[in-house]
């Protein structure tokens, strides 16, 4: 009996116990327009001002490498290396309270990469991405909204592999066996041949629909409280999910076997046009605005509301899922916004973990203790 209430409590602990972390210094050497950086940065975060084309985007991309492996833009890696320049080094430090996480990124123009975490070398990118969550907001973002249904579907994956390392490694597995089911179409007809992949399609798959599924519903919840928030409830908002392969079933198995059915009966079809036309790699999330998608009828500073309160949303989750602190890159948040929301956003904004703020304005309302500093022509001076 004793040994229950032990092990309740323990469990209890367990749960209720939050990872805090925070970059907590930050060093560039040929990145971008940054020949040589060394920064030392507060848990509350940064605010980088500067005029256009300083190198502010420039900072926040090194951190967002740094904690993913990719740029937020979809910056190519080797156009990250200084013009003049044949390789480029991005370090961080990241304080998780009782120890501390040396993370260094190296990679050249042969597209050799070396990873370091703690003087470790690291074999792939999947060892490097999710340890240290990051959420990112920039100008690039509304395509989001504006943009093709890839778009929504690579915000759903980065988000929801934040949350959980088992939807990224089904990610991997689907789209590894997906690109393989492809590559047989035109050279090969024997069907056991696709049958393996169309398996781990199918197993992969439904949890990638089912994990959606869950994680949309949660965050139409936090989408509404936070555009509720910005834009005092001028307008309403709302997602839906729409499976490209809907089926309706409660549990992942029976999806699996149907959608593995279905695979096999689409097989000579797909072979004809030479692709998988169906399954998870051609969901889609609808986004409205007054029960209209927004995309056709938004205007742009309620788009910009959208995919703000989207990324506010996600680093709720994120924490929520995690029980981990947050980096919350946010680039250029307030253009296009008036006056009454670029007020609402910034204590919202300030509220989420370690922030780093970039702009070309120099009056953000800030009230948080954050280390403000002025960006100019690749280097940086604290103010
Ligand atoms: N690989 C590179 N090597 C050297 N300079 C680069 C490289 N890539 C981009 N730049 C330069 O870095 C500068 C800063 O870019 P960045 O996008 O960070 O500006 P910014 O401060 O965010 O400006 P804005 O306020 O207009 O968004 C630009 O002048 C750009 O030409
Ligand atoms: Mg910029």
């Amino acid at each position: 009996m004793e040994l229950y209430i032990i092990v309740g409590i323990f469990q209890a602990l367990r749960l209720s116990i939050f990872t805090l972390m925070h970059l907590d210094s930050l060093r560039l050497i040929n990145f971008r327009n940054y020949k040589e950086l060394s920064l030392q940065l507060p848990e509350s975060g940064a605010l980088f001002e500067g005029l256009n084309g300083s190198g502010k985007t420039n900072l926040l991309e090194s951190i967002h490498l740094l904690c993913t492996g990719r740029s937020q833009r979809a910056a190519a890696r080797k156009t990250m290396i200084n013009h003049n320049e044949q390789s480029a080094f991005v370090a961080g430090c990241f304080d998780y309270g009782d120890s501390r996480v040396e993370a260094s990124l190296g990679f050249d123009r042969d597209k050799k990469v070396v990873m370091k975490i703690n003087d470790q070398s690291l074999g792939s990118f999947s060892e490097w991405f999710g340890q240290r969550p990051v959420v990112s907001f920039g100008t690039d973002d509304l395509e989001i909204v504006y943009g093709p249904p890839e778009n929504r579907r690579r915000f759903l994956d980065m988000l929801i592999s934040q949350i959980d390392r088992e939807y990224f490694d089904a990610l991997v597995v689907y789209r590894r066996n997906m690109l393989c089911r492809n590559s047989l179409m035109g050279k090969v007809t024997d069907p056991l041949q696709y049958e393996v992949y169309e398996e781990a399609m199918a197993q992969s798959g439904a949890e990638l629909v089912f994990f959606r599924r869950r994680v949309v519903e949660e965050l139409r919840g936090a989408l509404n409280q936070f555009y509720g928030e910005i834009s005092e409830k001028r307008e309403s908002v709302d997602l839906l999910y729409e499976p490209r392969f809907k089926i309706d079933c409660s549990s992942k198995n029976e999806w699996k076997n149907v959608f593995c059915n279905s695979l096999a009966q689409q097989r000579r079809r797909d072979i004809e046009i030479g692709f998988s036309s169906t399954g998870p790699h051609r969901d889609e999330v609808r986004f409205f605005l007054d029960k209209r998608v927004a995309r056709n009828f938004g205007s742009q500073g309620q788009c910009r509301t959208f995919a703000l309160s989207l990324k506010l949303a996600s680093v709720l989750l994120i924490e929520r899922y995690r029980r981990h602190s947050m980096i919350f890159l946010i680039d250029d948040a307030v253009s296009e916004l008036d006056q009454g929301r670029t007020s609402r956003v910034y204590p919202l904004i300030e509220a989420k973990g370690q922030v780093f703020i970039a702009t070309p304005r120099l009056d953000v309302p800030l009230r948080a203790e954050v280390l403000n500093c002025t960006v100019s022509d690749g280097k940086v001076v604290v103010r």
